[in-house]
């Protein structure tokens, strides 16, 4: 049920983070910061509509950061803070939502359990819910360097957006309180007499203020980690007269047996990758008996793991492939299977490794059963 809009506020000029480029518009680990923002508001099945308030000097730095996504014409902001979120709420008025979520464009860390928790306290009879963190320092009140006198931090949170409310309740306190120069929303709704729930906020949740802020954030969204996959697959062999292996045809006195081109070497390569990327197997991204994938060669299983790859923005680091028979005899093919399979990864040879190895006459490989296949590969994937 998407009951629910919300108000980003982008209009500011982010004259603390400096850098040349309002700090909503900048690019944080290849993709503007008021993008990372919105992700989370428009996966989340409750959000219906995002407005966006802009500042209409930066209207080409904001098509640019929204190119391709499904949003409402954004409305000029105000002077302050408050008369962009004001702007905001008005331009929601043909829509009227029930909840409105009253959100900074410079907080890209939003997480959908936040924003469960804050609709879950309007569900439960809250008028309002904001994000708060408990104080942890001992506060203290102070004018022209000295202390006048330290405070309960018990009963003192600190508030985060998105502060959530009943939109028709928010709209009123807002236009009621034009000009007040209230620091946030909840402010605004306490004025009005609504009462406010605090929700447990979250310490990731920061709000992009400073120089430091932007780096510190480039580091969080650009971070990477590394994953190794493993595969491992058998095919029989049939009547024929060559086997596939890593792309290179092998002359042989049978055949492998299997829907596509039965090359064990890159299923085993394909599988590994989706083992890195949590993707399943072979079986789910290509079902047995599919005529799709009959009689085709296994180069273009590896184009489809290459896509996935790419999609996810992850990067292949290193493949290593073993080929279990007996015969045919493989050494001399090793740097052909080994060059092949590095040009359908578009990678350089030396990130793969081709090894191949007998049984000692033991087991099915070992009685000319079949052939089997293991592979490791390493991916570095985004984080996030
Ligand atoms: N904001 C706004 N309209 C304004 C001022 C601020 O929509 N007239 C927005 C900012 O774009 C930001 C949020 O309110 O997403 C919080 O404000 P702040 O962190 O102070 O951002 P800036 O005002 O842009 O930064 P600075 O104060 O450093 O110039
Ligand atoms: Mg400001």
């Amino acid at each position: 049920m998407a009951d629910t809009a919300v108000v980003i506020v982008a209009a500011g000029k982010g004259e603390r983070a400096g850098g040349g480029v309002p700090k909503q518009y900048r690019d944080i680990a290849g993709r503007p910061l008021l993008a990372w923002t919105l992700a989370p508001f428009l996966q989340h099945g409750r959000i219906g509509a995002v407005q966006l308030v802009i500042d209409p000097a930066q209207s080409e730095l904001f098509e640019a950061a929204t190119r391709g996504m499904d949003l409402p014409a954004p409305v000029a902001g105000g002077s302050d803070r408050q008369g962009s979120v004001l702007a905001g709420l008005e331009a929601l008025v043909p829509l009227s939502p029930a909840n409105v979520m009253i959100h900074d464009a410079a907080r890209p860390f939003v997480t959908s359990s936040l924003i469960d928790r804050l609709l879950a306290a309007l569900d439960g009879g809250a008028s309002g819910a904001i994000p708060a963190l408990a104080m942890t320092d001992t506060v203290k009140r102070c004018r022209d360097g000295t202390i006048l006198e330290t405070l309960d931090r018990n009963e003192l949170a600190r508030a985060q957006t998105p502060q959530t409310f009943r939109y028709a309740d928010i709209l009123a306190a807002h236009r009621a309180a034009a000009g007040k120069a209230l620091t946030d929303d909840a402010a605004v709704a306490e004025a009005a007499g609504l009462k406010v729930a605090a929700v447990a906020g979250e310490e990731g949740n920061v709000k992009i203020t400073s120089a430091e802020d932007v780096l510190a954030a480039q580091a969080r969204l650009g971070a990477r980690e590394m994953r190794v996959g493993s595969g491992f697959d058998v095919h029989a062999f049939c009547p024929g007269d060559h086997v596939m292996l890593c792309g290179i045809a092998i002359p042989h006195d049978a055949g492998l047996a299997g829907d596509s081109d039965a090359d064990v070497g890159l299923h085993v390569l394909v599988d590994a990758m989706l083992g890195a990327l949590c993707e399943g197997d072979l079986g789910r991204h290509f079902p047995p008996g599919d005529p799709t994938w009959k009689g085709r060669a296994s180069a273009d299983l590896v184009s489809v793991a290459v896509d996935l790859m790419d999609r996810r923005g992850a990067r292949l680091v290193h493949a290593d492939l073993t080929i279990i028979c007996e015969r045919p005899r493989l050494a001399r093919h090793q740097p052909a299977m080994r060059e092949k399979v590095a040009e359908l990864l578009g990678i350089t040879p030396g990130r793969v490794n081709v090894k191949v190895t007998s049984t000692d006459g033991l087991g099915f490989a070992g009685r000319g059963e079949g052939i089997a296949g293991m592979a490791a590969v390493t991916l570095e994937v985004p984080c996030v």
